[in-house]
């Protein structure tokens, strides 16, 4: 795919026009670090988003190991478009690390009003987190969007995400 189109007018049409663009690009490319870098332009293209970007469950290194000896593992920033961004997520912190120890998508219309967000940057207002689970259940990360303006995401989002992160995760070898 050397470029991507996109016309419609509603969100519902635009996902629809660009997720079997996005499938079938990833499908022909086995390397999650491409596949997830033009996942985020291409969202952040279509839609105009303020920031879209993966976080990665890595493995911590003895020194970030936290209080709790369960927790050995962290989400590091993935591939990403927008503005400069937190590098590290700890477990159940955020509304990224929440969607990882929650294991499901988080749909935030007011990020002030969430207990614990974290600002990456203060012009982000309203926020979508979506886990990447792979098909053996482990967590392989998170798809995060944030958008400048209250209320951007609702269940067409996450819907539809859901789906594009499902494709990722059936894609990982
Ligand atoms: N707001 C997120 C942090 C990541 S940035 O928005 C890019 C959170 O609360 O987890």
């Amino acid at each position: 795919m050397e470029s991507f189109t996109h016309t419609a007018k509603d969100k519902r049409g635009l996902y629809e026009e660009v997720l079997p663009q996005i499938e079938s690009l990833i499908s022909g490319e086995e390397d999650l670090v491409a596949n997830l870098a033009n996942v985020a332009a291409v969202l952040k293209e279509a839609f105009g988003f303020f920031w879209v970007g993966f976080y990665l469950v890595r493995e911590n290194t003895a020194s970030e190991t936290g209080i709790n000896p369960e927790q050995t593992s962290t989400l590091v920033l993935g591939p990403f478009q927008g503005p400069l961004a937190c590098t590290r997520i700890k477990y159940g912190r955020g509304v990224c690390g929440s969607a990882w120890a929650q294991r499901k998508t988080l749909v935030v219309p007011d990020v002030d009003a969430f207990p614990g967000h974290i600002a990456c940057s203060s012009a982000s207002r309203s926020e979508i987190v979506v886990p990447l689970i792979l098909p053996d259940g482990t967590v392989l990360g998170v798809l995060d969007i944030d958008s400048d303006k209250l209320s951007t995401f609702d269940a067409t989002d996450a819907e539809f995400l859901e789906r594009l992160a499902n494709t990722i995760c059936k894609n990982v070898k």
